[in-house]
């Protein structure tokens, strides 16, 4: 959930050194970037830093990241005729630098905490590639999808098999869990959900579990489609904030093991707010397996010491009976 990222100073120097496209590109770079949050807030976990938008780069299509603006893709995808500008890739060629970060990072972080992979979901990846940018309706997106149902099923399997690639190049150089980010799947139909993004997610699911690595599987707005994205075959479902956790174990069952859900604008409050609230979403969850984490990214603007509230709040109160 970008855990190295502008809100902390030592990221902002790194970014005076290198562009956001350079430090991806950069093993060294990337590597110090990861290492900032294991250093800084004491996390059980190091997330390699890269971007879900990586492969799309690697496929051919003109990334570039302007300052404020976010990412553009200069030559968007809008039409089944335009899948062929995909070109195919290898994770270890074109993205050499992601799984070469990896192993350094591996090796710098000596087993003190695991290693952390990640790719962006077909669907996801598909906004991306359509819109050229982040959009507000995803209008583009959609009526490619509505109109050219065939056409738009072959740009999520193009993707699912990008992601599944990169993941899988991730695991074998060291990436002891992996997640699938699907941002902008939580705002399809819940049926449009079931035909598109979700075949085209458990695609990479299952190809990533035959390594034996557990994934994640987080959508964005998981609240009218929990027992569908539950039915992907991940080991660990990613909620966002807005839904309860104890809505979602009634729904799902105690067994489920669940990742979130602080609402990540929490870290605006003082942190004995934030540690309030942190207890309140362990209470909500109860005693089924559990992982902490925020809903969703780490706004930029927050005080590093409220990450480190939080941080230290759940190793406080998510010890066994800190908040029975
Ligand atoms: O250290 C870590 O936790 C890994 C960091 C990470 C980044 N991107 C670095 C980043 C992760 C997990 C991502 C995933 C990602 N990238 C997602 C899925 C996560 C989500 O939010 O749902 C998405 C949609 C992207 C695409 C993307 N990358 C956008 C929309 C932006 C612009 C955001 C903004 O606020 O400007 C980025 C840029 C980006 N990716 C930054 C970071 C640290 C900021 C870049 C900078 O330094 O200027």
């Amino acid at each position: 959930m970008r855990q190295a990222g502008r809100y902390m100073p030592e990221y902002r120097a790194l970014r005076q050194k290198y562009s956001f496209l350079e430090l991806c590109h950069t093993p060294e770079a990337a590597v110090a970037a990861s290492m900032l949050p294991i250093d800084m807030l004491g996390v059980d976990g190091a997330i390699i830093f890269s971007d879900i938008l990586i492969p799309l780069e690697a496929m051919g299509m003109n990334l570039q990241f302007d300052e404020g603006k976010g990412p553009i893709l200069s030559d968007p995808i809008r039409s089944r005729s335009e899948i062929g500008r995909l070109r195919a890739y290898d994770a270890n060629k074109e993205t050499r630098f992601l799984p070469d970060a990896v192993r350094m990072l591996k090796a710098e972080l000596a087993g003190r905490v695991p290693v952390l992979g990640f790719a962006g979901a077909p669907y996801t990846l598909a906004c991306y590639a359509v819109e050229g940018k982040t959009a507000r309706h995803y209008s583009a997106t959609k009526s490619f999808m509505l109109n050219d149902r065939e056409g738009f099923k072959e740009l999520l399997f193009r993707f699912a098999d990008a992601a599944a690639d990169l993941l899988i190049a991730q695991i074998e150089a060291g990436a002891e869990l992996v997640q699938l980010f699907d941002t902008w799947a939580g705002d399809l139909m819940p049926d449009e959900f079931r035909a598109m993004a979700l075949p085209a997610a458990a695609h990479v699911i299952e190809r990533v579990k035959a390594t034996g690595c557990p994934i994640v599987y987080f959508v964005n707005g998981v609240g009218g489609k929990l027992e569908d994205i539950a039915s992907s075959g991940a080991d660990v479902i990613g909620i966002d904030w807005r839904v309860g956790l104890t809505e979602v174990r009634q729904r799902l069952g105690q067994g489920v093991v669940l990742q979130g859900n602080l609402d990540p604008c929490t870290l605006y409050a003082r942190p004995d707010v934030i540690a309030a609230r942190v207890r309140d979403v362990l209470a909500e969850n109860g005693r089924g397996p559990h992982i902490f984490n925020l809903g969703h990214g780490i706004m930029p603007d927050v005080p590093v010491a409220h990450a480190k509230a939080l941080v230290d709040a759940v190793k406080t109160f998510g010890a066994p009976g800190g908040y029975a």
